[in-house]
């Protein structure tokens, strides 16, 4: 008998969540004007809004916690973390800073020209906006198949067009392109991943021409058990060889290590080239903190030096992929319409096919997040027409994103497959009586666009 292991650990400390009813929560979306990152979390009873910084700690973390060294310089926790970090990427220079946003401004700053273009397979928000804010040009280059919600599986999405790529270089010549960054997993298009080979290709494209490749690492431990998984020849191969060969091509990573460090706070910038590291020091001490802790408190180093040992366990990430690869499979048995396959940190339902009556301009995938809200109580989190909607720079007018999802992120040791199970059932419920739902009106955003989600105001319609 081939013996199926459930969690690779067991629950010794439990938060109550609290049920609402849903009279009780169409008050709280109204008070909200149904944007649910206003919505108080105590009033959620599953939260899926993120994966960022709700991991559960193990008790290796909290006992960890107690040998927080806090001093100023040179703090022995700083050394334990620097030494796991080390481990983990292979690469000798690590930099602490608060959180991921921040080694993204600080990244930003070294690498990012004015004027210049700056490649990746899909940036994150904050990059972005940190890039933008200098005047860089941020693009998006992922393959064709992963900008497509209902494009067929294939085991890496994630990955950096290359053709593209030469093309710009070709068109624009190499000197106006910053930088290259890869984000591991890619967070915008499902949680996909980034295979080997197109780092390594990317890696050699990129020193073609001298430039710099940065890896956006916030879930590389997720990307390297893909990479063990499904790409040839590394099923044999330990998830930290994985992270090294990953960082071995890069000269650069940042992490929001909020996700796969396992810990509540904090990130890194982590370098090989000695010339950036030192630029990175004197930006982490003029914004974060001396060097050598950047932020965060030496307790919160502590935990991170452990936490990053336990995600790049084996047992550990075949739980926590397959855990969301469950969701994913229980969700297209009800023929609820997913990015597939499902990714690393959550799973991205395709508002476009959820709701096909429903224009982009109206918020489809919006108005799913406040329909499961206020069916269940489960908060997950729009990445479509909000989220990625912009404005054309010279005329104003609204453009709309080509990926329009919902993300149901799955925060770290902390659910069970029954509230899966919860989620599986609601979204099934609102499925079934789909054509009863219209869209919604953008009642009120911020001066940034790119950040307006966070807290836009909208109307039913
Ligand atoms: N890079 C990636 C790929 C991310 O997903 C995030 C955060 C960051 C950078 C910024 O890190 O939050 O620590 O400052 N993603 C969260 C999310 C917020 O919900 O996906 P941070």
């Amino acid at each position: 008998m081939r013996f199926q292991f459930a969690e690779p650990f067991r629950i010794k400390m439990i938060e109550n969540v609290k049920h609402t009813t849903k009279e009780e929560r169409q008050v709280y979306l109204q008070e909200a004007q149904y944007n649910v990152f206003r919505v108080k979390a105590e009033n959620c009873y599953i939260d899926c809004i993120t994966d960022s910084g709700t991991s559960a700690m193990s008790s290796a973390q909290w006992s960890a916690l107690m040998l927080g060294d806090e001093s100023y310089a040179g703090a022995k926790s700083f050394y334990k973390m620097e030494a796991s970090v080390q481990d983990v990427f292979g690469m000798p220079y690590v930099q602490p800073v608060h959180q991921g946003r921040a080694a993204d401004n600080i990244m930003s700053k070294i690498y990012a020209k004015e004027g210049k273009y700056m490649i990746g397979n899909m940036h994150f928000d904050t990059i972005r906006g940190s890039a933008e804010v200098l005047g860089a040009l941020p693009l998006d280059y992922v393959i064709d198949e992963g900008m497509d919600a209902a494009s067929p599986a294939m085991p890496f999405k994630g990955n950096l067009d290359l053709n593209k790529m030469r093309k710009l270089i070709d068109e624009k010549g190499a000197e106006n392109i910053s930088c290259v960054v890869l984000t591991v997993t890619c967070n915008n298009n499902g949680g996909q991943p980034v295979s080997m080979k197109n780092i390594r290709e990317v890696s050699e494209l990129s020193k073609t021409y001298a430039i710099p490749l940065i890896i956006d690492a916030a879930r590389l431990a997720e990307n390297a058990y893909f990479i063990k998984t499904r790409e040839e020849g590394y099923a044999d191969v330990a998830i930290k060889d994985i992270t090294r060969e990953m960082f071995s091509y890069c000269e650069t990573a940042i992490m929001s290590a909020k996700k796969d460090g396992l810990v509540n706070i904090g990130g890194l910038f982590v370098t090989r080239n000695l010339d950036v590291f030192h630029k990175a020091n004197q930006l982490a001490i003029l914004n974060e903190g001396f060097i050598t802790y950047g932020g965060q408190a030496g307790r919160d180093l502590e935990a991170l030096a452990v936490g990053l040992q336990e995600a790049t366990e084996f047992d550990y990430l075949d739980y926590r992929i397959k855990q969301v690869q469950y969701l994913g499979d229980r969700l297209k048995e009800r023929g609820v319409p997913i990015i597939e396959p499902t990714g690393g940190h959550g799973v991205y339902v395709d508002g476009r096919r959820f709701f096909p009556h429903i224009p982009q301009h109206e918020f489809p995938s919006q108005r799913l997040v406040v329909a499961l809200y206020e069916e269940a109580g489960i908060r997950a989190v729009e990445l479509g027409a909000c989220a990625f909607g912009s404005k054309d720079k010279v005329t104003g007018e609204a453009t709309w994103p080509a990926l329009e999802t919902m993300r149901i992120a799955i925060s770290r040791r902390v659910y069970t497959n029954r509230h899966l199970d919860c989620i599986v059932e609601a979204l099934a419920y609102i499925y079934d009586n789909r054509d009863s739902y219209k869209g919604m009106k953008l009642v009120f955003e911020g001066p940034i666009t790119s950040l307006r989600h966070f807290t836009a105001g909208f109307e039913l319609l």
